[in-house]
């Protein structure tokens, strides 16, 4: 791919084109633990894997890249943080947001996405560190706004534990309005570079914006030079409220949803939010998160499939930590068993949910992992072929727009998955083979 080249006339390549993505669940944290390849010519740590990663997924033609954060060591699952550490798995994670200027400076094209909680960021500091992170790039900068479900993130920030649910939303509203009034605070045209007259910006360009709010007061304006463009916002709450959120305000929703029905609801609920608020759905585009693991036979999927459905005790105890910490409830107290009783959260309710439709209901604890073990979660086994035979019809029936593939950023992961599926992906059409020099918000409505 040539970043320099013009982009296509929309008309020439918009037909059956998806977008895609890579969404790193492990965020900027131990990546490819438990995997052969581990540590193999790479320190986590450092920034360099991870400036590999980006440049390949630019050349594959991806147009963003995610990374998760958190903000804690959980120990939910069974009182104690011993799975979350034996498996590296949420801990340890360094800040994203210090790792974007290595990102951007190793792309031009690819969407860099680091994660911002709304419930703990104060938003002062993030229209300003974001804003800063925007001036590195061609408006390459997005953000995935979160609402921070866990407790014990809470307790890092002075609160016993986390507000309800659908005030943390109203909170992210307020967020993310103040960060935009923010950016918004100098005109476009406020500096001026009037060398002669000694003027370098026009005080009557830039306004304090006087914000008093429910759970913000700001007084503004910002003190960074304005933006060229605001950075794009990507969101994944799925509850009714995440939704509403997603609909108002995002450029990207993430989604986790079930079958072709499931996620063809999901596009609609977000697409008729936005139109309920006054935007064009088309400017949301909403990308599902799927696992892929690339073999070279169907009858090696098949094998691995039932590798994988017989559960390891590391694999049990992996998942449970993770529902654990992500819903706040301790899954070690289940009979692994018996029936899952019905449950609710405070915490992350559509990926709580999303967990537990993983079987037919009744099923027990042990038959949800099973199944979301073998490929009936968010992952899906299959040769090139028919993990691109998957998205192309999934796509078409959903009328989707596209999907982000989810996994460590270690090379031997991300050569594995891309490496196999993109020649495929090409050949039918499905991904870009060129940027425009639009920046990110204009890639993701190419088509
Ligand atoms: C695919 C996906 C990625 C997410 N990434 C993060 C993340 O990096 N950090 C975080 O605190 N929450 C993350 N979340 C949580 C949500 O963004 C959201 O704030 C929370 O799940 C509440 O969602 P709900 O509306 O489903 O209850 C993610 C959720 C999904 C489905």
């Amino acid at each position: 791919m040539n970043p320099q080249s013009a982009r296509y006339a929309a008309d020439s390549y918009s037909q059956g084109m998806l977008h895609f993505g890579w969404f790193v669940g492990h965020g900027f944290g131990v990546q490819g633990w438990g995997t052969p390849g581990y540590s193999l010519g790479y320190d986590w740590k450092r920034p360099e894997i991870y400036q590999e990663a980006v440049r390949h997924f630019e050349r594959s033609g991806l147009d963003l890249f995610i990374i998760e954060d958190s903000l804690t060591v959980p120990d939910t699952y069974g009182a104690s943080s011993e799975v979350s550490l034996a498996q590296a798995s949420f801990a340890p994670k360094h800040d994203p947001l210090a790792l974007v200027p290595y990102l951007l400076s190793a792309t031009k094209n690819l969407g860099i996405v680091p994660t911002v909680s709304a419930s703990f960021y104060p938003p002062f500091t993030a229209a300003r560190l974001l804003a800063t992170l925007q001036h590195f790039s061609d408006r390459q900068l997005g953000w995935n706004v979160v609402t921070s479900g866990s407790d014990l993130a809470a307790q890092n920030y002075g609160l016993d534990q986390q507000i309800e649910h659908d005030i943390r939303y109203e909170k992210a509203e307020e967020f993310v309005d103040v960060v935009r009034k923010l950016w918004r605070s100098w005109q476009p045209d406020a500096i001026v570079e009037d060398v002669k007259r000694g003027i370098y910006a026009d005080h009557r360009k830039v306004e304090p914006i006087h914000h008093r709010g429910e759970f913000f007061r700001v007084r503004g304006p910002l003190n960074t030079a304005p933006l060229p463009e605001e950075p794009v916002l990507v969101q994944a709450g799925a509850s009714p409220r995440g939704r509403a959120f997603a609909g108002g305000h995002a450029d990207v929703a993430l989604a986790l949803a079930r079958g072709v029905d499931g996620m063809r609801s999901y596009r609609e609920s977000i697409r008729a939010e936005a139109a309920a608020s006054g935007r064009n759905p088309d400017h949301v585009k909403v990308l599902f998160v799927l696992k892929p693991t690339v073999v070279s036979s169907p009858a090696e999927a098949e094998e691995l499939r039932a590798q994988r459905e017989a559960l390891t005790q590391r694999d049990i105890d992996s998942q449970l930590n993770s529902i654990s910490y992500l819903s706040v409830i301790d899954f070690k107290k289940f009979d692994l068993d018996e029936p899952l009783p019905k449950l609710s959260t405070n915490s992350n309710q559509g990926t709580l949910e999303h967990f537990a439709s993983a079987a037919p209901a009744g099923a027990t604890l042990r038959e949800i992992l099973s199944k979301r073990s073998g490929g009936a979660g968010d992952s899906i086994i299959g040769t090139p072929e028919q993990i691109v035979d998957y998205l192309e019809q999934t796509a078409a029936e959903v009328g989707g727009d596209g999907f982000l593939f989810s996994g460590f950023v270690d090379p031997s992961t991300v050569h594995g998955v891309l490496d196999r599926l993109v020649p495929v992906l090409r050949r039918r059409g499905l991904l870009r083979t060129s940027f425009g020099d639009g920046g990110l918000r204009a890639n993701l409505r190419d088509f």
